[in-house]
């Protein structure tokens, strides 16, 4: 029998998930059926009660219900219980499971795809919202020698860095740094994972925080040279990325929690990949 899962968002029409989960499970041989789900605003809980009523086993949720889903769940993983959102869910029996795999996607994207270690590294994290704070665990577990944290609102960066520090090595080390003090700070991985570039902003960052051999990873996907990526560029980083990868990623931990198979990423990232002009 054809396993159901789906996306769940609102809007939902512009989502990859189905073509990515599709694309794996035909790689990996999974007789799988994954759809959109429009969810109406405030009726999250019902919708997914009628998704699960018809057999579905598992969805993956995106914008506005990524709280919401972290309250439907029983069970909570670490990660989702550190960024207070999930972002997929397993559904057995009475229970339903909440992962969010975005953290780790990124990690997997950077280290594995880009081959950018992060340990003994010095790790810049602009941005203190939703998206930085599913970053933190998995950064953590790679040992960098710094995570610096960056934020406008500066309360909101230090807030972050006292989770983070309840969390790291001793080899590590957490500050927050306001960003017009980042002048004389330079970094091998800079992580743009402010929501700027949505509307096409750039953080006030110093072009001087890029290191040499630098990466400038922006967490938006398909927006092309974004200001932060232009601001890299100019500064003479060579390599620059942007999230495709890890929306890939984070999609293939979904696939492998559910599955038990691990499918390969790279034909999904190059056919989603869009140009970095
Ligand atoms: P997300 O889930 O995408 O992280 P969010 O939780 O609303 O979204 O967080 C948005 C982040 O982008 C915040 O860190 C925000 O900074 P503030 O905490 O000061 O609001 C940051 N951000 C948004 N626009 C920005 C801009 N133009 N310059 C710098 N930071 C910006």
């Amino acid at each position: 029998m054809t396993d159901r899962y789906a996306v769940i968002g609102n809007p939902i029409d512009f989502s990859k998930s189905p073509f990515i989960h599709m694309s794996f499970a035909q790689s990996t041989d999974q007789d799988i059926e994954y759809t959109k789900v429009l969810g109406p605003l405030g009726q999250f809980h019902s919708t997914v009660d009628e998704f699960r009523q018809a057999g579905g086993l598992g969805m993956n949720v995106t914008a506005p219900f990524k709280l919401d889903a972290f309250q439907y769940a029983t069970q909570r993983s670490a990660a989702a219980e550190l960024a207070g959102a999930a972002n997929a869910l397993k559904f057995q029996g009475h229970e339903v499971l909440a992962e969010n795999f975005d953290g780790v996607g990124l990690v997997r994207d950077v280290v594995h795809n880009l081959g950018h270690a992060l340990k003994n590294k010095r790790v810049l994290l602009l941005g203190a919202g939703g998206a930085a704070r599913g970053a933190l665990l998995p950064f953590l577990a790679e040992g960098p020698q710094q995570l610096v944290i960056s934020n406008r609102t500066e309360s909101k960066a230090k807030a972050l860095t006292k989770i983070a520090t309840q969390h790291k090595t001793l080899s590590t080390t957490v500050e927050a740094v306001a960003m017009n003090k980042l002048g004389a700070m330079q970094f091998d991985v800079v992580f743009n994972a402010t929501s700027a570039s949505l509307r096409g902003e750039l953080p006030a960052v110093p072009a001087t925080v890029f290191g040499p051999g630098a990466l400038a990873y922006e967490l938006a996907y398909g927006k092309g040279l974004t200001p932060f990526l232009r601001l890299a560029q100019n500064a003479g980083v060579r390599q620059l990325a942007d999230g495709v990868g890890m929306l890939a990623e984070q999609a293939a931990e979904a696939f492998v929690w559910w599955r038990g198979v691990r499918p390969d990423t790279r034909h999904v990232i190059k056919e989603l990949t869009v140009p970095l002009v």
